[in-house]
């Protein structure tokens, strides 16, 4: 400021140039974006848009104080300031006043006796009303939590403009936990995040609370996630000590406002780490009654506590196997302490043994199905999308239907393991939703695992779906522009089932880019065939876990040396001189019998959809496919077409540039072209890779990979991300003669 006043004093500058410079410098450009708002943007609408909402906001009125009603009431009042571009305040009812609250905190709502009775505590009503003559919307609900979901709906409507003159919105959400899963460790580390380190500075907690979690929080709010679990689920025991606590509590209060309450991953041994028990059996008086203080020490602290994640007898955890106890022993020893405080324990029913020599796919429902009914009312059985591990395409888990008497949660993973990482644009919400409107047969046509999850199917009051959260501390939180659409979809389909991922992908991109017909229209196409581009170009017709070792980065399709067999990628493809594909029906593994009936015969005979044939069948390289072509003639048009889709969301989104600011729209450019070059990176190595196999010539107008296999093999990605601490073994494959440039081992460009 000093140095502008000696500039306008040494030029004798006009006031008017003096107050523009002046101006100029405090102003940030609107197009000044980089992502760290999300869809909480607020960005001033056009004029004619502003002109027409002005009108029906014009202030808010909010009676009565309480942490959810002022987040709400701050997140209305900083919301319509900004996209009304005029102040918009707490203020008296006047015409277009936005009045919120509960028939409890609002004499104003009460008075109205709206009909909020099926809204449960966390569901709200908007409405156009006439109060006191003037004609104003209300936002109502019977909980202060659903005075801020309604506040959020509410600016919703505006933010991708709807009409809102002649309101008349209720909404109650279908599945009562909505919970994201943070697999961060305790020194900032995440296991499996492709979007910086952990937001969560525990090294500070409790004494600075990063203004980022209450930022985070309203992101979560604002779609309806009312749950996270604060570390990963592969659990470090200091979690559970009180200095952490304490930590866990300070965050606790932060997140209260938002309806968010806080969980927590712990390792089954704990009784033993920490409280140097001699054994962790839960059949012990001594252990039961540690988990018992222990609980009661952090709802001591922590009141509203959730509950915990426990990942058991997997991946090398500890868990009540190690007991000879079940895994429904293991869960009730824990979900008896948190009864009485009403906390739930997700008990994660990702299980496999490399001591089981049982086909991979088949063992969690081999462990969990005998047990249904033997676990307490507050455990969910959490349970994967798939039987195997989050892959581009997998048929629905097997346990879905299966276990009518349990709780089950669905598990999805937001941050994209196995699906490209950052840089690949895979829209989730279109995967989830195939998974969600798959029909189980359980009981008949009609048994969706919506139905099943939502509880409705089996007359269950509980219900929860859960996300592996891939928030970090990018500063645009997900590491891609594109990610972030995941993080809106799972909280939108969590709430609303029904929700189709078009609708979601419509909301996103109005409220993070911009609403204009032109730009919408061309990227929402673009986002639903993410999807299934990257099952084409990584693994299509039903291949699945291909990746490279340990961080999963890239093809490895030829990896068959891990000491665990049931983690090689040749364990899933089994490609022989015959065929390709895992024999998974009766005269194989027999997986295909752990559906109901009808799926079970589908799955099993000739009538099975192409994207599953090769995960339920060995089939042989020149079996004639529905298309009429050989499968080998299909697969390779398969990739091909995965990377033609690819090219497909690069031509669209160039032709984008004009509708958004040049910060995002050049960072999504980049990743596209890093997702190109990957995707033909997967479809030439797994190609060089299977035609060892087939022996059979590439399809007309196919070209053949441009290296030979060993080249492929031979790359080498020392520090994939996402892998903490995870080193690939030093140049395993590198040919003994890379190219006269020496650069055998890169990605090839
Ligand atoms: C995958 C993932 C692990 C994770 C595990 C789990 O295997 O690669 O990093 O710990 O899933 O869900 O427990």
């Amino acid at each position: 400021m000093e140095g502008l006043a000696r500039w306008s004093m040494r030029k004798k500058a006009p006031a008017c140039l003096f107050v523009a410079a002046i101006l100029s410098l405090l102003a940030v450009p609107a197009s000044a974006e980089d992502g760290y708002d999300l869809w909480l943007r607020y960005r001033p609408m056009e004029a004619s848009a502003q002109a027409q909402y002005r009108p029906l906001a014009t202030t808010v009125v909010s009676q009565g104080a309480a942490p959810s009603l002022d987040a709400a009431k701050a997140e209305l009042t900083r919301g319509l300031s900004g996209l009304l571009d005029k102040p918009v305040r707490s203020g008296p009812v006047t015409d277009g006043a936005v009045v919120i609250g509960t028939p409890v905190s609002s004499p104003l709502i009460a008075g109205l006796n709206l009909p909020l009775n099926s809204l449960g505590k966390e569901g709200y009503l908007i409405r156009s009303v006439s109060l006191d003559g003037h004609a104003v919307t209300v936002i109502a609900a019977n909980g202060d939590i659903g005075v801020l979901y309604g506040s959020f709906a509410f600016l919703r409507l505006i933010q991708t403009h709807q009409a809102i003159a002649h309101l008349d919105v209720a909404s109650a959400p279908r599945v009562k936990l909505r919970i994201l899963n943070h697999w961060d460790n305790l020194d900032g580390t995440i296991e499996r995040g492709y979007a910086g380190h952990s937001v969560f500075d525990w090294q500070k907690m409790p004494y600075y609370m990063d203004p980022r979690y209450a930022v985070m929080a309203r992101a979560d709010a604002s779609v309806g996630i009312n749950g996270i679990s604060l570390n990963n689920v592969s659990a470090d025991v200091w979690m559970l000590a009180p200095m952490y606590i304490g930590k866990v509590s300070a965050l606790a209060d932060v997140l209260r406002p938002y309806g968010i309450r806080v969980y927590l991953s712990i390792k089954f041994s704990a009784p033993v780490e920490l409280g140097k028990l001699k054994t962790a059996d839960p059949a012990d008086p001594a252990v039961q009654a540690w988990w018992k203080k222990e609980v009661d020490g952090i709802y001591r602290r922590i009141p509203d506590f959730g509950g915990f994640v426990v990942k058991a007898n997997s991946e090398g955890q500890p868990g009540p196997r190690d007991y000879n106890r079940t895994q429904a022993d293991g869960a009730n020893v824990i979900a008896d302490a948190l009864k009485p405080h009403g906390g739930t324990v997700f008990w994660r029913a990702f299980v496999y043994s490399e001591k089981d020599p049982t086909d991979r796919a088949k063992q969690a429902y081999n462990e969990f199905k005998p047990l249904d009914g033997q676990f307490r009312d507050n455990v969910f059985v959490q349970t994967k999308n798939g039987a195997i591990d989050f892959q581009p395409r997998e048929p629905t888990h097997p346990m879905f239907g299966a276990m009518p008497k349990t709780n089950l949660a669905l598990e999805v993973q937001l941050t994209k393991e196995y699906l490209g990482q950052t840089t690949h644009l895979v829209y989730l919400p279109v995967l989830w939703k195939e998974v969600l409107d798959w029909d189980t047969m359980a009981k008949g046509k009609g048994s969706t695992v919506t139905r099943v999850i939502d509880g409705s199917l089996e007359g269950h009051d509980n219900s929860a779906m859960v996300g592996v959260s891939n928030i970090g501390d990018d500063r645009n939180w997900t590491g891609a522009q594109f990610s972030q659409a995941d993080w809106y979809g799972f909280g939108r389909l969590a709430w609303d089932m029904n929700l189709s991922a078009e609708e979601i992908a419509r909301e996103w991109l109005g409220m993070t880019f911009s609403n204009d017909p032109a730009f919408i229209n061309a990227v929402v196409p673009m986002m639903i065939a993410s999807r299934e581009a990257v099952v084409d170009y990584m693994t299509p017709l039903g291949l699945h876990h291909l990746m490279a070792t340990g961080h999963h980065y890239g093809p490895g399709p030829w990896v068959d040396d891990l000491p665990r067999p049931e983690q090689n990628p040749v364990y899933f493809h089994q490609a022989d001189a015959k065929g390709l594909g895992f024999d998974r029906t009766p005269t194989g593994s027999d997986a295909t019998s752990q559906y109901a009936p009808p799926i079970a015969r589908l799955f099993a005979g000739p009538d099975i959809p192409d994207r599953y044939l090769l995960w339920f069948h060995h089939v042989a390289w020149d079996h004639k496919m529905k298309s009429g072509r050989t499968l080998w003639d299909e697969l390779v048009l398969h990739y091909d077409r995965g990377i033609d889709s690819v090219r497909q969301m690069r031509r669209t989104w160039d032709a984008m540039k004009p509708f958004i600011d040049a910060e995002r729209w050049s960072q999504e450019s980049a990743f596209l072209a890093i997702q190109e070059k990957e995707a033909q990176w997967w479809r030439d190595a797994s190609i060089a890779y299977f035609e060892t196999f087939s022996h059979m010539p590439m399809p007309d107008g196919h070209a053949p990979p441009p290296h030979d296999l060993a080249y492929y093999k031979a790359i080498y990605i020392p520090y994939g991300p996402g892998r903490p601490g995870y080193t690939a073994a030093p140049f395993r494959n590198l040919p003994k003669d890379p190219d006269e440039n020496g650069n055998a081992v890169q990605i090839p460009e």
